[in-house]
């Protein structure tokens, strides 16, 4: 028997094409060192640290118990597609039908089936730069080419229409938004989504809204493009329960979009995964349907927990931090340290946070920036002050 080496494979060029998660990746090296008996302060993971709610839990245990296991329609049950369309009409205004809606897999499902759908081999995507990783690579893996739009970070990564405009050609498909913001927490104001979102139907250009964290939003104008009916046929919303609700590891997201777009990214659902987990889409109902007070209680604590790191973060000598509207991540600059000795890059000073100080972040290059590392604070304080002193210690010694 031979052992199959990844030059002996010959993969699809379209595999081929894309990379691991780089925060995937960090989480991997993390987990190493924490297994072999390393205190590792964790500021790499994208998830809360809340668990999830109680009679979400109960929901999913009743789902069990009532023997609610077997395969449901495609793109979830009637149930839980009216609970989406209603919970988004409730909180934004939005008026979709359950046939607009699609729940999927996890909200990475959701994009990926929606950028599958829409995006042709030679399409320009124009992206944001700081981007959340994944959105390069399943644009890619349909064939797309990206457009990156460098953000000005002076503005807190502002986004705005003139931008947006410079970049768009004959070829351009699509344009993702993602306010607010992984891994910048950055806001976009409504009047600059409007705008954004306005061009795009203008041109009749598609627009992925990915609105993940769209309950994360400290701003108190909390807002969705969902709600901007007149621009509804160019437009998907892409939404997860992971964040709003503490559930990352259930996987459950949701599309709203014009019905073709939902049907067919229901056809292509039908052909990889088929319905989301049943017992999962019962604990959704129950999230969505049920009260929304754990949303706001989490909200509130992850003001207090940013302005924390925040405040930690510009009080280390060299780091320069814009103040994140949303989210859970900020995305200090570290442009300062490169080129002390052997540090040239982002990559480098996560590597040796990680490796010396044992402090996981992410380098700002998984996101399209080399001046940055992003630093999820969804932790509690205390994490939050032992993390930040070993980064200072070792920032100081660079
Ligand atoms: C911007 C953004 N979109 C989508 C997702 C996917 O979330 P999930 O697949 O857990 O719903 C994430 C998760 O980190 C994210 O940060």
């Amino acid at each position: 028997m031979t052992t199959a080496t990844s030059e002996a494979v010959k993969l699809t060029e379209r595999i081929n094409r894309i990379e691991p998660s780089a925060t995937m990746a960090v989480v991997a090296e993390a987990d190493k060192l924490r297994s072999q008996g390393v205190d590792v302060v964790d500021f790499g993971a994208g998830e809360p640290h809340f668990p999830t709610p109680q009679h979400i839990k109960d929901a999913a245990i009743a789902a069990i118990q009532g023997n609610f296991t077997k395969y449901t329609a495609v793109a979830g049950t009637p149930e839980l597609r009216d609970a989406i369309v209603r919970r988004h009409a409730a909180d934004f205004g939005s008026d979709y039908r359950r046939e607009e809606s699609i729940a999927s897999t996890g909200g990475k499902h959701a994009l990926f089936n929606a950028i599958q759908v829409l995006v042709d081999h030679g399409d320009e995507v124009i992206l944001p730069v700081p981007y959340w990783v994944s959105f390069k690579d399943i644009v890619r893996y349909a064939g797309g080419k990206c457009v990156f739009l460098e953000s000005d970070e002076s503005q807190g990564f502002r986004v705005t229409a003139e931008m947006v405009a410079r970049l768009i050609t004959p070829r351009t498909k699509l344009i993702i938004l993602n306010s607010p913001s992984n891994p910048s927490g950055a806001v976009m104001s409504p009047a600059d989504l409007t705008e954004v979102v306005r061009l795009a139907h203008e041109r009749g250009i598609w627009v992925i809204s990915d609105e993940c964290y769209v309950y994360l939003n400290y701003t108190g104008d909390i807002f969705s493009v969902g709600s901007l009916r007149e621009y509804k046929d160019r437009l998907v919303v892409v939404g997860s329960l992971s964040k709003t609700y503490a559930m990352t590891g259930w996987r459950m997201g949701y599309a709203l979009g014009p019905l073709p777009v939902a049907a067919a990214m229901a056809k292509l659902q039908s052909q990889s995964t088929s319905n989301p987990t049943s017992i999962v889409q019962k604990a959704a109902v129950a999230a969505l349907n049920g009260p929304q007070e754990c949303v706001e209680q989490m909200r509130t604590e992850y003001i207090q927990l940013r302005d924390h790191v925040v405040n930690g973060l510009r009080s280390i000598p060299g780091v320069a931090c814009t103040l994140p509207e949303g989210a859970f991540y900020a995305y200090p600059n570290i442009s300062s340290f490169l080129g002390r000795g052997s540090v040239k890059s982002a990559s480098d000073i996560a590597g040796r946070l990680l490796r010396e100080a044992h402090v996981a972040t992410v380098p700002g290059e998984g996101f399209g920036t080399h001046d940055h590392i992003r630093v999820s604070y969804a932790t509690s304080k205390t994490e939050l002050d032992r993390g930040l002193e070993r980064m200072r210690k070792l920032l100081a010694a660079l």
